[in-house]
């Protein structure tokens, strides 16, 4: 300021040592300039009629037919530095800016809008005069970009960050959502990308053609990063339909953080239940798995545990009812090495592979495996659905009086448990004993030839 006060006394005297036609009054007549005053904020020497200090006559006559009588003190920009602080002390500068092409944006002796801009608060048309509209024009729009708040997140004229931010674009964000903020701070579980990265590797800062002015579509925006999932979505056999369907990765995940394990919106049964506690979901229906754990006695370990991933693949996999391990659709199937590894991943993995045993099973009468007799040593190889149920039971060893259906008949099991073994009355056979100490002798043998 003191610069300009000196400059503008220095004007001053020139207007008094010199006189005449260069007098301000003169210039801003009403038949000559008095355009220049007129602007509904005009620049401050402007305002003050100090048009000296910016112009020099160079020609004594003036005005002059057909040619110019007079020239600027200096050149733009360095005609500005005499008041202004010059810029150039930040590390990235606006391609304008230092080209010293300040009238690009600005009118010298006043504008429409503040700052010597014609435009006000809504910046979007001067910008687009050189950049591109269409980033500006998108069907969701940020707030601050639809009202042409430009110079909120950019400086006119040079920063420290790339793209003329002042600060990181991460800061840049959080310094207006400054609720999430303090939302991501309290947060148990962070998304990595989101705890510490640029929010702009999901969002687009200005808009876009999707919702939340994300890159892109989800899941097409998570499966960039995640090519493990995107490897699945790609074509597993057995699909998880809510991947696929509206909300995508969002019905399960949140996309910043969370209080639960794995962005989930709730803990992980929660999540799966709250699609899954109707009596109509998918077609054909499947069991409404909420009623179905209600009020029962006995749940599977995972289960007690609130595990349903333990089990399923939530992401779909190529095994019967998304399972993380074969298990066959079938009531009887051949027996191959393998096809019961969605149980025997976590349960004794010799359970099937000796016909006697005296550590494998507790299903045995004295040595003999009668879960090898069942499902393995047989003509009809038996599921473990034949007798177990998967999730819970109100029986003991998830195993229900009724289980199976065949055809149009629920099979009674009717297991009963003792302390060395059990006993057996399903509509299977005849009703069977078997006791690991004292092995039962039975009269007549299998069942199986008869059917
Ligand atoms: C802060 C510096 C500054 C002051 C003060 C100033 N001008 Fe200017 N004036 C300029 C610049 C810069 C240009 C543009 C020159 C160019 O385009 O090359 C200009 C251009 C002009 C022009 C030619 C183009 C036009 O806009 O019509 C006239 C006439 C003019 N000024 C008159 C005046 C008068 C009269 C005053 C005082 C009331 C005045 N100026 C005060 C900087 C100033
Ligand atoms: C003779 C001194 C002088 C010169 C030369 C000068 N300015 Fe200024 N300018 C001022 C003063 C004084 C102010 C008012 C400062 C304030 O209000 O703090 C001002 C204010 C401004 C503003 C802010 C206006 C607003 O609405 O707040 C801009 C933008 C500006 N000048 C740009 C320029 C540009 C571009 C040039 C060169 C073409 C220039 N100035 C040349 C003295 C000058
Ligand atoms: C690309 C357009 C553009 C160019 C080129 C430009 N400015 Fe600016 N300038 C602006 C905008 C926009 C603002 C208002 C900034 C805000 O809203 O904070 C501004 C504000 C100003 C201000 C007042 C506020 C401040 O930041 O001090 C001055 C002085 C100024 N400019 C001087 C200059 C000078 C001198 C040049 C040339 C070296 C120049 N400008 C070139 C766009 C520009
Ligand atoms: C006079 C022409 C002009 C105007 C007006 C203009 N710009 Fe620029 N701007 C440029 C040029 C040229 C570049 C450099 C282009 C490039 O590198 O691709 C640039 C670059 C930028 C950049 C990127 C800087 C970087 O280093 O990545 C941003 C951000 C920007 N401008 C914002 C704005 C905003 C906001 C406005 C309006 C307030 C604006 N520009 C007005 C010419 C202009
Ligand atoms: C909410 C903050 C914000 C607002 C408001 C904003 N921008 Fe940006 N802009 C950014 C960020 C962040 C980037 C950097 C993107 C990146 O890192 O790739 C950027 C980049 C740019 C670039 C560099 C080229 C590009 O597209 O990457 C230009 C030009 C630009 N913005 C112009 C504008 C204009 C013009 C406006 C006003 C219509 C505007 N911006 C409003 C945050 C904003
Ligand atoms: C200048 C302040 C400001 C800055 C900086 C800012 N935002 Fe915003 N943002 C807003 C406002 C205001 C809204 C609208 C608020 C609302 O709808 O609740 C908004 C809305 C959003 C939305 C929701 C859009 C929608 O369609 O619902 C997203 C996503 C967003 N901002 C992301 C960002 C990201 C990413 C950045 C950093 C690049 C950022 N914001 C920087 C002010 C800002
Ligand atoms: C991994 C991708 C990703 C990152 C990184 C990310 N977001 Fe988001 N953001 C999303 C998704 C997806 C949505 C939409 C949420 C939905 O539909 O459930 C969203 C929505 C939003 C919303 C709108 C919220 C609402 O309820 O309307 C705001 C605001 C927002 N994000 C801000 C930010 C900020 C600030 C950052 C950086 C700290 C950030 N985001 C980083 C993916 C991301
Ligand atoms: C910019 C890359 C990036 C994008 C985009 C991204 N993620 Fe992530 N995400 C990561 C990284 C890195 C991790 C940590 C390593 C891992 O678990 O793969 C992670 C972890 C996760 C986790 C596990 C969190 C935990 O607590 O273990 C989930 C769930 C997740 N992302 C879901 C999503 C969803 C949903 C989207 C889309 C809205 C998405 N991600 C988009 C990079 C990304
Ligand atoms: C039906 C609910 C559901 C949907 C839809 C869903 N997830 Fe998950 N996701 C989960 C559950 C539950 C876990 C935890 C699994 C575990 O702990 O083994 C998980 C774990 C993850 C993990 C971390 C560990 C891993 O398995 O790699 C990532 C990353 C992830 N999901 C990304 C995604 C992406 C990307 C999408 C969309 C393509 C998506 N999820 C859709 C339920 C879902
Ligand atoms: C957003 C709703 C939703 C959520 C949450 C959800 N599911 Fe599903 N799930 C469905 C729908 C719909 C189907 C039926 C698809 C069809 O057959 O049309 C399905 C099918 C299934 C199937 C049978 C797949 C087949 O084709 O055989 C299993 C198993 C399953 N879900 C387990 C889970 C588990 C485990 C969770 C929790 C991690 C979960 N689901 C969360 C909607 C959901
Ligand atoms: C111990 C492993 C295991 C756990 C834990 C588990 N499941 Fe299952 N699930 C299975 C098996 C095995 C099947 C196939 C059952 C059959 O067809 O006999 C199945 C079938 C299903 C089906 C299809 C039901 C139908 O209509 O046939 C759904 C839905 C399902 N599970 C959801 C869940 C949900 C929700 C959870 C968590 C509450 C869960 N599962 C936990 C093993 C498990
Ligand atoms: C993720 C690990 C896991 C998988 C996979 C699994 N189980 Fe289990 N299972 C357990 C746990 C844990 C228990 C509880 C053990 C305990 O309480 O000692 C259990 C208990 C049982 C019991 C009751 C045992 C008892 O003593 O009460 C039976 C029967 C059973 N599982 C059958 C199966 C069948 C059939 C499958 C395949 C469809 C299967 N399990 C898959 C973990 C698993
Ligand atoms: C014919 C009916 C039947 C079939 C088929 C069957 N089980 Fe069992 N299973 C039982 C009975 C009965 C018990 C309880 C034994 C006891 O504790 O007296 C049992 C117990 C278990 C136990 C508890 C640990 C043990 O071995 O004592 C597991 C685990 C188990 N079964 C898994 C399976 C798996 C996996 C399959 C399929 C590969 C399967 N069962 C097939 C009847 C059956």
């Amino acid at each position: 300021m003191n610069r300009f006060l000196s400059i503008s006394y220095f004007a001053l005297l020139l207007v008094i040592l010199f006189q005449g036609s260069s007098s301000a009054q003169t210039c801003s007549a009403t038949s000559c300039h008095q355009a220049i005053l007129g602007t509904e904020k005009p620049h401050a020497p402007v305002q003050g009629q100090e048009c000296l200090s910016c112009h020099h006559q160079k020609n004594t006559t003036h005005p002059l037919l057909g040619g110019k009588s007079w020239e600027l003190v200096v050149k733009v920009p360095v005609l500005c530095a005499q008041c202004h602080t010059p810029f150039g002390s930040k590390k990235v500068m606006h391609s304008p800016v230092k080209e010293g092409d300040c009238l690009a944006c600005h009118k010298p002796h006043g504008a429409a809008g503040k700052f010597l801009l014609d435009v006000r608060e809504d910046r979007t048309e001067l910008c687009v005069t050189c950049h591109n509209p269409e980033p500006f024009k998108q069907r969701f729009m940020h707030g601050p970009v639809a009202v042409g708040a430009c110079n909120k997140c950019h400086a006119a004229h040079e920063a420290n960050e790339k793209a003329l931010l002042d600060a990181p674009v991460r800061n840049l964000c959080l310094s207006c959502h400054n609720d999430f903020a303090t939302e991501l701070k309290n947060a148990k579980v962070t998304h990595p990308p989101v705890k510490d990265g640029p929010c702009t590797a999901c969002h687009n800062p200005h808009g876009s053609s999707v919702s939340k002015i994300l890159k892109q579509k989800i899941p097409e925006l998570c499966i960039e990063c995640h090519g493990k999932i995107a490897k699945k979505l790609a074509g597993v056999k057995v699909p998880h339909k809510p991947l696929s369907q509206e909300g995508g990765c969002s019905s399960c995940h949140s996309a910043h953080y969370s209080d639960n394990k794995r962005l989930l919106p709730f803990d992980e049964m929660s999540a799966c239940l709250n699609c899954h506690d109707k009596d109509n979901l998918g077609t054909p229906p499947l069991r409404n798995m909420k009623k179905d754990l209600e009020d029962k006695k006995y749940l599977h370990g995972p289960i007690k545990k609130g595990q349903c991933a333990a089990c399923h693949d939530p992401h779909g996999s190529d095994n019967f009812r998304m399972l993380r391990g074969s298990y066959p659709a079938e009531i009887y199937v051949p027996y191959k090495e393998g096809i019961y590894s969605a149980c025997l991943s976590c349960h004794e993995k010799n359970l099937l592979r000796f016909a006697e045993t005296t550590i494998y099973t507790k299903f045995r009468n004295g040595k003999r495996n009668l879960h090898y007799v069942h499902v393995v040593n047989s003509r009809k190889s038996r599921s473990c659905r034949v007798c177990h149920q998967a999730h819970a039971s109100n029986g003991e060893k998830l195993i229900d009086k009724e289980v199976l259906k065949f055809g149009v008949w629920d099979i009674p099991v009717n297991l009963t448990i003792s302390t060395s073994g059990g006993r057996c009355a399903p509509g299977c056979h005849q009703a069977f004993t078997y006791d690991r100490e004292k092995a039962v002798v039975y009269k007549t043998y299998s069942t199986n030839r008869k059917k």
